[in-house]
């Protein structure tokens, strides 16, 4: 065979169709657990610009300073979306959805890019499914965001999974909380990774989240940032826990859980599965209640969440969770001839005009091919056209499965069918 000339990018997939099916399913899952939760859909463009990304999500995040798909056109400086908050947060102030009233609960489904290595689990185009729910402080509204996300698994069927929650404090409990940290790791500094030692001076929160050896005996024993949280703080992950004791929604207390992205204030959560291996993040999120303000909006508190599709759907692999579900087509006309075969186009649209699936061969196969065909296209029943059939005005309806067959009118056909 021929090597194909060109190939998908690196860390970016195609989905086939034997695939599909399985995207499909879940999307209507997501689709209908929305409905429930009273989620409405937002789709924004893929492309949004640059500072908009880089003052949402962080500068000194790795989203940012490494991983942007960007680049230039005319005065334009566009980035492919790493991730939706920071779009969909800038979509309620450039429509000024607050106008609506009450708070605004969003979901979105699609891809995302960021040009991180790619390895399982974790590539260069990826999907997402999140919501958001702006303008409400509330921890009910965090712990409905958490209840949403944790609905689709339960639907899919994934269950064996940890919830770890987190409260990375505001502005002014995060300003003691870093001065204690860099205290804590200064004297410790020598003996760690050279990652640690840049983040020390911009970002210390993330030394929390270094995968590096050398660093996890430091990250072991330092301050948590639950014993620096300002008193409302403090009282509002409290509730949030409650509330979460109160539905029976499990969860672990991380102290350590640091997001790798910049806007978060108080709640953070992520949802780890170890049917993952090293990418265990089936999904994540926290309240981000600034970053509508930093954008330009009003101040606006907001809470979500977003979950990785592809890392659900390995999940359901490795659980043996079948997501696709089988494929059946009513109706393959089978046609011997060019008279039936003419029949045949007449007839395919009366068919599917009656709401059943059908096809029918275009390219001269034998009878047999046909066949062969419509049972490879899971075909439910044939019906099987030639010039006898034509002559009598009754035609062949086969029943794949039973292998039954008798002759009909059509219009008794499309009766059988269709009742
Ligand atoms: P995030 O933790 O960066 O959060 O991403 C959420 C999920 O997307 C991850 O847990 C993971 O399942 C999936 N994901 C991320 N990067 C990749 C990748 N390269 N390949 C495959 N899957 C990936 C956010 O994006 C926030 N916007 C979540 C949020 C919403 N916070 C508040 N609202």
């Amino acid at each position: 065979m021929a090597q194909p000339t060109f190939s998908t990018h690196v860390g970016m997939v195609d989905i086939l169709p034997d695939e599909v099916g399985k995207w499909q399913k879940l999307e209507r899952i997501i689709h209908e657990e929305a409905k429930r939760f009273n989620f409405e859909e937002v789709r924004t463009p893929i492309m949004e610009q640059t500072e908009l990304i880089a003052r949402g999500v962080g500068q000194l995040t790795d989203i940012v300073s490494k991983e942007m798909f960007a680049f230039e056109r005319g005065d334009d400086q566009y980035v492919l979306r790493p991730e939706c908050t920071a779009p969909v947060a800038r979509s309620f102030v450039e429509h000024h959805l607050d106008q609506r009233g009450g708070t605004q609960n969003l979901y979105y489904i699609g891809p995302m890019f960021r040009a991180e290595k790619p390895q399982k689990g974790r590539q260069r185009q990826f999907h997402q499914f999140g919501a958001e729910v702006i303008g409400a402080d509330d921890p009910a509204a965090d712990v409905d965001i958490i209840a949403f996300m944790m609905a689709i698994y339960d639907r899919v069927g994934i269950s064996n999974t940890t919830l770890k929650i987190n409260s990375v404090g505001d502005p002014e409990s995060r300003k003691a909380y870093t001065e204690a940290l860099k205290d804590y790791f200064r004297p410790n500094l020598d003996e760690m990774s050279e990652i640690s030692k840049r983040r020390f001076e911009k970002n210390p929160l993330r030394i929390l989240d270094s995968k590096e050896e050398e660093d996890q005996p430091f990250i072991e024993d330092a301050p948590v940032i639950t014993d620096f949280l300002t008193e409302e703080t403090a009282a509002h992950y409290e509730k949030v826990k409650s509330l979460l004791d109160s539905l029976e929604i499990s969860y672990e207390e991380d102290p350590h859980l640091v997001r790798g992205l910049d806007y978060y204030t108080r709640t953070a959560f992520e949802l780890i599965s170890p049917d993952l291996g090293a990418q265990d993040a089936l999904g994540g999120g926290g309240r981000y209640d600034l970053l509508i303000e930093e954008i330009g909006g009003r101040h606006t508190p907001a809470v979500g969440f977003a979950a990785g599709m592809e890392r659900l759907l390995i999940a359901c692999e490795e659980l043996d969770i079948q997501l696709q579900e089988e494929e059946m087509l009513d109706v393959y006309i089978v046609t011997l001839g060019e008279d039936a075969r003419e029949w045949g186009v007449q007839h395919l649209p009366k068919l599917r005009n009656a709401g059943l699936s059908a096809s029918m061969d275009y390219i001269g196969r034998s009878m047999k091919a046909q066949m062969k065909d419509a049972d490879r296209e899971n075909a439910r029943h044939t019906i099987i056209v030639g010039s006898h059939e034509l002559n009598e005005g009754k035609f062949t309806l086969r029943n794949m499965k039973e292998s039954e067959e008798e002759a009909y009118p059509f219009e008794e056909i499309l009766n059988k069918l269709t009742t």
